[in-house]
């Protein structure tokens, strides 16, 4: 594929992807409320603020800047993508950016809400019947225009600055240093790429923090067996029900190497979690926020019991508005057997206790 795309138009493009980054405020860092006398603080990078609504945002510029500086991508490239939803959503905003075609291929099961806004950003979205047929199905596409396939689940690992460069690791600690535990004891991320667990990881290591990377995984999910087994080929081939985490793969951008525990978490307990946040701090958020939060309180149950004072922080990963009509909607929850009120009591009982009994 011997093709130069004229220097003068990616110079440009990088002017123009980097004057977006300098337009955007750092994304908040909130403080969910705990009992004072834990003497534990929690806290949630809040990704749902970046201008398309997700922590794909970040991904999205680096997987553009990548392609740039790699050489791939130029002014008549035709970008293609796999995605599930987020991350198409912030490429199109991108690629809309710099004037370029953008096709994702999605799962016919993607939520009108995540089409409808691929589409508000100029997207345009190209059907499979089953999620493991969108990598061929990709690669076909961007081959057959002679396009470029931004491929996150390859390149999210490799496209992440993860020594910093304002990275989403970088940013939490220069946000907790005027906490009373600046130094976290543990950060909380789930994993659909494995970017943004691979980037906390390797962070923490570089900048030698003692603090742990715990990585939560949903229902169905391959992540918890390739870690627990080090099988990388463990695959359940089932989809996840918490959108934007869980593979019925292990994707490439997963580094089990940085990840000190995992946690499998029932979706209802995901999807109560998020109830709670929203009745709790007023911050509406997707399913993969509450994962977050159910392996935040089981590790702050653990600090309790073992007397441990200090910092977790997780992540708010995109907006709840996204899913009106499925987790927020109790007719959705009903259809999908979904019952959530035994977690809910868990959290109530959580945030008196301390102690998180288990749901049998
Ligand atoms: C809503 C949401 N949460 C979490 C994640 C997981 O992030 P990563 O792909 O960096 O593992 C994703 C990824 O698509 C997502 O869309």
């Amino acid at each position: 594929m011997s093709r130069l795309h004229s220097r003068s138009w990616v110079r440009e493009a990088v002017r123009i992807i980097e004057a977006d980054a300098n337009r955007s405020a750092d994304t908040h860092l909130h403080v969910f409320p705990l009992p004072a006398e834990w003497g534990i603080d929690l806290y949630l990078k809040d990704e749902s603020v970046h201008p398309t609504g997700s922590l794909k945002h970040r991904l999205a510029r680096s997987l553009f800047l990548y392609g740039l500086v790699n050489g791939q991508i130029g002014q008549n490239t035709v970008l293609v993508e796999a995605s599930s939803g987020s991350t198409a959503v912030s490429e199109a905003y991108f690629a809309r950016m710099l004037g370029l075609r953008f096709i994702t291929v999605v799962p016919r099961s993607t939520s009108p809400e995540k089409i409808a806004l691929i589409e508000f950003y100029g997207g345009e979205c190209h059907y499979v019947d089953r999620a493991p047929d969108m990598y061929p199905e990709a690669e076909r596409l961007a081959s057959e225009c002679n396009g470029h396939y931004l491929d996150q689940f390859t390149y999210a690992e490799r496209a992440t600055d993860w020594r910093g460069n304002n990275n989403i690791a970088e940013s939490v600690y220069a946000q907790m240093q005027s906490e009373r535990h600046p130094v976290p004891t543990w950060i909380v991320v789930g994993a659909g790429t494995g970017g943004t667990s691979a980037t906390f990881g390797r962070y923490v290591r570089y900048k030698r923090h003692t603090t742990k990377i715990a990585v939560v995984d949903p229902e169905n999910s391959s992540f918890f067996g390739a870690w627990e087994t080090g099988a990388l080929d463990y695959a359940t081939g089932m989809p996840s029900r918490i959108e934007g985490i869980g593979r019925p793969r292990v994707e490439p951008s997963f580094v089990p190497g940085v990840i000190d525990e995992m946690l499998q978490v029932p979706d209802a307990g995901s999807l109560a979690a998020i109830r709670l946040l929203r009745e709790r701090t007023g911050h509406w958020a997707g399913g993969s926020t509450g994962t977050n939060l159910f392996g935040a309180f089981t590790l702050i149950s653990r600090m309790i019991s073992e007397g441990q004072a200090g910092s977790v922080v997780t992540l708010l990963c995109d907006g709840g508005e996204r899913y009106a009509n499925t987790y927020y909607n109790d007719e959705w929850l009903a259809q999908k057997q979904i019952d959530i009120a035994p977690y809910r009591e868990m959290y109530q009982e959580f945030l008196v206790s301390g102690k998180l009994a288990p749901v049998v």
